[in-house]
C-alpha cells in the first residue's frame, strides 16, 4: 500500500489554472470504456486529431501502446487489469494538471476501478464515454485475431468470451459503436463545449 507518511505536498508556483489559460481550454479526460474492437482506439485517435487540428494540446494514452511500456509486467488477471487501470489513472490525472485534453483506449471492464478512477478528478474533468459495440460484431470484426484465439482456448481471461465486461450504467456519454466516427466525434465536441472544456469559437 502507498506510504504517504511523513511526505508533504508541495505547491508549486506554476498551477493548471495557469497552464490552462496558455492553453486556451480547460484539462480534462475523454475515458473510452468497451470491448476489444469496439472502436475505443479509432475514435479516441480521431478525436484527439480533431482537437490537435483545431490547436488544443492533447495526449492519447491507449491500451495496447502502455502495456508495451509502463504496464508491460502486467497480464489480464482481475488484479492486474485494476492495476492497469489504477496507473493510467494516475498517468491521465498529471495529464490534466499539465492542463491536457487526454483521450484514454482501455476495456477498463469493470466498474469499480472505473469508479475510483473517475473519483481522482473534479466532476468537470472525467467524462466517461461507453462505446457500445455487441461483441458479436466486435468478434466479426476481429482485427487482430484474438476473438477467434480465444475461442479456440489459445487466449484465456479474454473479455466478452471468458471474462466480464461491465457496461456502464450512467456514463457521460453513450456512443453507438456502429454508428459513423463522424456522428460520434460531433457527440464528443458537443460534450465538451456543454461543459466549457472547449470554446465556442473553437
Ligand atoms: S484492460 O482490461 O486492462 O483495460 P487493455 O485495454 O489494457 O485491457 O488491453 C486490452 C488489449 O489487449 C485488447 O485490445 C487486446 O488487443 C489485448 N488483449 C490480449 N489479451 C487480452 C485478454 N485476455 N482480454 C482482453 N484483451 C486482451
Amino acid at each position: 500500500m502507498a506510504n504517504t507518511h511523513n511526505i508533504v505536498w508541495h505547491q508549486h508556483m506554476v498551477d493548471r489554472q495557469l497552464r490552462e489559460s496558455h492553453n486556451g481550454h480547460k484539462g480534462a479526460v475523454l475515458w473510452f470504456t468497451g470491448l476489444s474492437g469496439s472502436g475505443k482506439s479509432t475514435l479516441a485517435g480521431a478525436i484527439e486529431h480533431q482537437l490537435a487540428s483545431m490547436g488544443s494540446k492533447t495526449y492519447l494514452l491507449d491500451g495496447d501502446n502502455i502495456r508495451h511500456g509502463l504496464c508491460r509486467d502486467l497480464g489480464f488477471s482481475e488484479a492486474d487489469r485494476q492495476e492497469n487501470i489504477r496507473r493510467v489513472g494516475e498517468v491521465a490525472k498529471l495529464m490534466v494538471d499539465a492542463g491536457l485534453i487526454v483521450a484514454t483506449a482501455f476495456i477498463s471492464p469493470f466498474q469499480s476501478d472505473r469508479q475510483k478512477v473517475r473519483e481522482l478528478f473534479s466532476p468537470n474533468q472525467f467524462f466517461e464515454l461507453y462505446v457500445d459495440t455487441p461483441v458479436s460484431v466486435c468478434e466479426q470484426r476481429d482485427p487482430k485475431g484474438l476473438y477467434q484465439q480465444a475461442r479456440e482456448g489459445k487466449i484465456k481471461q479474454f473479455t466478452g468470451i471468458d471474462s466480464p465486461y461491465e457496461a456502464p450504467l450512467n456514463p457521460d456519454l453513450h456512443l453507438d459503436g456502429q454508428q459513423p466516427i463522424s456522428d460520434s466525434l460531433s457527440q464528443i465536441i458537443a460534450l465538451l463545449l456543454r461543459h466549457h472544456i472547449i470554446q465556442i469559437d473553437y
